[in-house]
């Protein structure tokens, strides 16, 4: 892996924002938002870290246009650790590219517009289901109650590979 220049992160409601200056602090890279790309040389290797939407890496799609991506990390609401074999088919991410989930939180508050509707509406969907799992219920009382659950602890497999990688 070529020697990593810079975290680079796309943040709705604040959890990937939180993470990716941890991430900085950590490594000692310059921390970029993806709308700041443009201050970035073309094809800088990054870290790159999006918020999870429908199983999406939020900005990714643009972040490897522009970046050579060396890991990406993905906020959302699932357990940290979770999800990684989706995220990696749903975004196409190369089998080279390491990939970690860590767990951002909901914040109902700070929804706005379609991202609000969505998850009202999945909230509803959810809901109207007659025969639900432990697991189903338990996901539903998550979306619904929401909370923070940003940690340095959660970035500990990346902060392995980092310093296992990176040299
Ligand atoms: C419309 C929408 C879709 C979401 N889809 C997912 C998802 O597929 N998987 C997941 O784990 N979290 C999902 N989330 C939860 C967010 O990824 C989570 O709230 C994350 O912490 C947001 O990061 P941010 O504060 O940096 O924007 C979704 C949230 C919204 C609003």
């Amino acid at each position: 892996m070529s020697k990593v220049n810079a975290v680079v992160y796309t943040s709705n409601t604040g959890h990937t924002y939180e993470y990716a200056k941890m991430v900085a602090e950590y490594t000692g890279l310059p921390v970029y938002s993806l709308k700041e790309k443009n201050k970035l040389q073309k094809n800088s290797s990054v870290i790159y870290m999006g918020w999870l939407f429908a199983g999406t890496v939020k900005g990714y799609r643009k972040a490897i246009k522009r970046f050579k991506v060396a890991a990406v990390i993905g906020v959302g609401l699932c357990g940290t650790g979770e999800l990684t074999e989706k995220v990696r088919i749903s975004n196409l991410i190369p089998e080279n590219v390491a990939l970690f989930t860590v767990q951002g939180g909901m914040n109902h508050g700070k929804l706005k517009g379609i991202n609000k509707l969505m998850i009202n509406a999945l909230m509803k969907s959810m809901s109207g289901k007659s025969d639900m799992s432990k697991e189903e219920a338990e996901r539903l009382a998550l979306l619904r109650q929401g909370g923070y659950f940003v940690s340095r602890d959660n970035l500990a497999d990346f902060f392995k590979w980092y310093n296992t990688n990176n040299i």
